[in-house]
C-alpha cells in the first residue's frame, strides 16, 4: 500500500480536519453519570433562571400551610344542603378525580378545627363529592345509574396528626336545577369526627356568575383560588378550614 493509500484507508477517506468529525486533540470519553444523588441539583443549575423559578415554585407549593387557629370569636363553619346527589360508602382516595379528568386542575387543603379547643383535629373523615367539569354528577341519570363499585368524582379522606386534608381534583361545572336557577360550581362536604356534629356543607369560588342566580348558596363558604404556574402547566389553589361544633 502506498503511503497515500495508507492515509486514506486510516482516516476513511475523509479530508484530514474536517470540522466536526473529529475529536479534538484534547477530547476524554463521554462521562457516566456518576452520583444519581445529586442528579436534582445538576438539573436545577442547567436550568436557565426561568425554568429553575418555576422548578422551585412547584416545591414550594406543596409544601404545608402552617394554617390559621380559629380567632376566640370564631363560630362553626356554615351547614349547607346535601342535594340528591350523595352515595354512601365511597373508596378513600386522595385524589377525586380519574386520571387525566378533562377541566381546570384544583388542589384543596385545609385544616379542620374544634370549635370548643380551637385546635386541629385529628382523623375527621371527610366525605367529598361534586360535578364534572359539565356540571353533571356519575348518579344524576336516574335511567343510567353507575355501578355499585363505580365512583367518579367522590372519595373520602381523613385528616392527619394535626387536622390537615388535601385533595386533587378539578374545578366542577355549574348547573341548571330549574328556568332561572343555577347551582354554582360547587364541592360537597359532609364532615364526620367522633364528639362533635356532623356538618354537611358545600365549597364555593368567588366570583362565579351563576352565584347571582342560587338560593343556596352562603357568602362565608365562599373560597379564593390561586393560580400557581409550574414548568408543565398550571394549576390552582384553595384553602377551606372547617371549624366543628362539639355535641
Ligand atoms: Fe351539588
Amino acid at each position: 500500500m502506498s503511503d497515500s493509500s495508507r492515509r486514506e484507508f486510516l482516516t476513511g477517506g475523509l479530508a484530514v480536519g474536517a470540522t466536526g468529525l473529529l475529536l479534538p486533540d484534547l477530547a476524554i470519553a463521554t462521562e457516566t453519570s456518576g452520583d444519581l444523588g445529586s442528579y436534582g441539583d445538576f438539573v436545577a443549575n442547567q436550568r436557565p433562571p426561568a425554568q429553575a423559578e418555576l422548578a422551585a415554585t412547584r416545591l414550594r407549593e406543596i409544601a404545608v400551610p402552617a394554617g390559621q387557629a380559629p380567632a376566640a370569636n370564631a363560630r362553626a363553619t356554615e351547614d349547607n344542603i346535601l342535594g340528591p346527589y350523595h352515595r354512601a360508602n365511597v373508596p378513600f382516595r386522595a385524589k377525586i378525580t380519574p386520571p387525566l379528568e378533562p377541566g381546570t386542575v384544583l388542589v384543596i387543603r385545609g385544616r379542620v378545627y374544634g370549635l370548643d379547643t380551637r385546635r386541629p383535629l385529628p382523623g375527621t373523615m371527610l366525605d367529598i363529592w361534586q360535578a364534572d367539569a359539565r356540571g353533571r354528577y356519575d348518579n344524576d341519570d336516574p335511567q343510567r345509574q353507575p355501578a355499585a363499585n363505580l365512583f367518579v368524582n367522590r372519595a373520602r379522606l381523613m385528616t392527619d396528626e394535626n387536622g390537615y386534608y388535601e385533595y386533587e381534583t378539578i374545578h366542577p361545572g355549574a348547573y341548571q336545577i330549574g328556568p332561572n336557577a343555577w347551582r354554582p360550581p360547587h364541592i360537597h362536604y359532609w364532615v364526620r369526627k367522633q364528639g362533635y356534629r356532623d356538618l354537611v356543607t358545600q365549597l364555593y369560588f368567588r366570583g362565579d356568575p351563576h352565584q347571582r342566580d342560587d338560593q343556596f348558596i352562603r357568602q362565608s363558604l365562599i373560597i379564593d383560588l390561586r393560580e400557581v404556574r409550574i414548568q408543565h402547566g398550571t394549576y390552582k389553589v384553595g384553602t377551606f378550614d372547617i371549624i366543628l361544633a362539639a355535641r
